[in-house]
């Protein structure tokens, strides 16, 4: 068995390979064209995440191929210091400890901090999709990707005007660290990345400028810090901004293009779902499990550590298979059936788990919840095009829809028949 993240098998029908994977008896291996230790496990991939002693982060967002030259020298101008997702402690405790005090993180904080934020910008683009019965879209480009941007944008006070800049920045981010580019691309995706930071540090100065006297995330950071860079430092108030930019809405992305994939392929789901948006959390939950937006992800070990039969030596790049751990018969009952009225999704691994646990995961849950209700109320004859294929962007981490194109029907469907349109990636799903 050897993985090719970017062959199509995975780029079409990711569980294929993960139960291919979960077949190995050692369930670790060495993929030595790729570099990384493999690891499918639950209880590996959960020991790895909640272990920062022996699985550490530094690397985590380091190109996963070896770079061109010219590209790595723009990469190394990228003074970015580590914070969050790329740090190990002691900074890691002390940046998450700043993130937690500033970004709200519980389903109570979040309904009250950004609820009204999500629900207009849920409104807005669902009216202008209501707006257009009979046509065709691409929900991703209209609606999945745009909808976390604009929230995220929001939450860090950054202006509508600059969305389309972020967005390729941030889409330019993921392709060049755990992507596929080609030595041309890799240079041209630095270079963004560069100037993606340097706008990052522009908004922190700003309010700096300005007297931070907003109510924005980055007013409440620079407040949080006060003047003492032992709490936290200007530049880590930018790497944080940097982060969250990416971290926010890529992520969020890929879980409502997932969950409007399951829901829209079975149109019995989205009939459901119009009549009773009750279902939702649950629906979530399992597209969580089933279908994760980010189904690698990387650690470094600190020290030799063994797991099962192997032993996998210090200094090694590791990807945590997340999309396997969460179909690992050990722990999910018939794992690969999509059930949101199953009792083991609490054990899914798509926000992580440990230390590093996702920050947004309240908030991730908020958009998909206020997205699906108030899009299968005003659509609820939504459908994909007859003959659409699943395929994913080429990427060791980030599971992303090329695009989902679909038919605006505001009218109620009548009951009947529900065969899916043609999507043989998953004709094992239920
Ligand atoms: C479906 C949506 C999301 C998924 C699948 C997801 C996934 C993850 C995962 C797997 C981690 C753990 C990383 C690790 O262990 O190294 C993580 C961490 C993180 N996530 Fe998310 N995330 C999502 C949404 C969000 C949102 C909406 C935000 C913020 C606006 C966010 C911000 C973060 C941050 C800052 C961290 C780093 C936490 C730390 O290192 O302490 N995420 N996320």
């Amino acid at each position: 068995m050897r993985l090719n993240p970017f062959g199509r098998i995975y780029l079409t029908d990711p569980a294929a390979m993960w139960r291919r994977i979960l077949d190995d008896p050692d369930g670790v291996q060495h993929a030595e064209d790729l570099g990384l230790w493999l690891i499918s496990r639950h209880a590996h991939v959960r020991r790895a995440l909640s272990d920062p002693a022996t699985f550490g982060n530094s690397l985590t967002l380091a190109p996963v191929y070896e770079v061109c030259p010219e590209a790595l020298s723009v990469i190394m101008r990228l003074d970015v210091p580590p914070t969050t997702v790329a740090a190990d402690p002691p900074v890691h405790p002390r940046t998450r400890r700043a993130l937690r005090a500033t970004f709200a993180n519980t389903p109570d904080r979040v309904e009250a901090a950004y609820g009204a934020i999500v629900r207009r910008r849920v409104d807005q683009l669902v009216s202008r999709l209501a707006a257009r019965s009979g046509q065709r879209v691409d929900l991703v480009r209209e609606f999945t990707s745009e909808l976390p941007l604009l929230v995220v944008l929001d939450i860090l006070g950054v202006p509508d005007t600059d969305v389309d800049r972020i967005r390729i920045w941030a889409d330019g981010q993921i392709a060049l660290i755990w992507g596929q580019p080609d030595p041309v691309e890799q240079v041209r995706l630095a270079r963004g990345l560069l100037e993606f930071w340097h706008y990052c540090q522009d908004l922190v100065r700003q309010r700096l400028d300005s007297g931070r006297d907003g109510d924005d995330y980055i007013c409440r950071a620079l407040a949080y810090r006060d003047d003492d860079d032992e709490v936290l430092t200007v530049t880590e108030v930018a790497s944080i901004a940097f982060n969250l930019l990416v971290a926010g809405h890529e992520t969020t992305a890929g879980l409502l293009a997932h969950a409007l994939d399951q829901a829209l392929s079975q149109p019995h789901r989205w009939r459901e779902m119009a009549a009773d948006p009750r279902c939702v959390p649950a629906f979530v939950a399992e597209t969580l499990r089933f279908a994760p937006a980010i189904d690698g992800w990387l650690r470094v070990t600190q020290r030799d550590v063994t797991l099962g039969e192997v032993t996998i030596p210090a200094g090694a790049r590791c990807l945590l298979l997340i999309g396997a751990a969460n179909r690992d018969p050990s722990v999910f009952a018939h794992p690969d059936r999509f059930d949101p009225h199953r009792t083991d999704v609490a054990d899914q691994l798509s926000f992580g788990h440990g230390p590093h646990f996702c920050i947004g995961a309240a908030l991730a849950r908020l958009e998909a919840d206020v997205a699906l209700t108030g899009l299968a109320a005003a659509i609820p004859g939504l459908r994909l095009t007859p003959g659409y294929r699943r395929s994913f962007k080429p990427n060791v981490a980030f599971r992303a829809h090329h695009a989902l194109p679909a038919t605006i029907d505001v009218t109620t469907p009548v009951d009947g028949p529900t065969a899916p349109p043609a999507a043989p990636a998953e004709a094992h799903a239920a």
